[in-house]
């Protein structure tokens, strides 16, 4: 499911960006460009972000 519209980042993005080594929401967003628009999605990638890093 799309998480950011503004930047058309998926939840599987954000998790393959963990996957791929970013380690905190701030690389995350880097590298995958989520919540630098609008930023209603931040709450719900941060979630996602956290939830990832939790299971590695
Ligand atoms: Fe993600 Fe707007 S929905 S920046």
């Amino acid at each position: 499911m799309y998480v950011c519209l503004c930047k058309g980042v998926s939840d599987r993005a954000i998790r393959q960006a963990v996957d791929e080594g970013a380690r905190n929401w701030r690389e995350v967003r880097e590298r995958t460009g989520c919540a630098t628009q609008c930023g209603k999605c931040a709450c719900m990638g941060k979630a996602i972000t956290r939830d990832t890093l939790a299971r590695q």
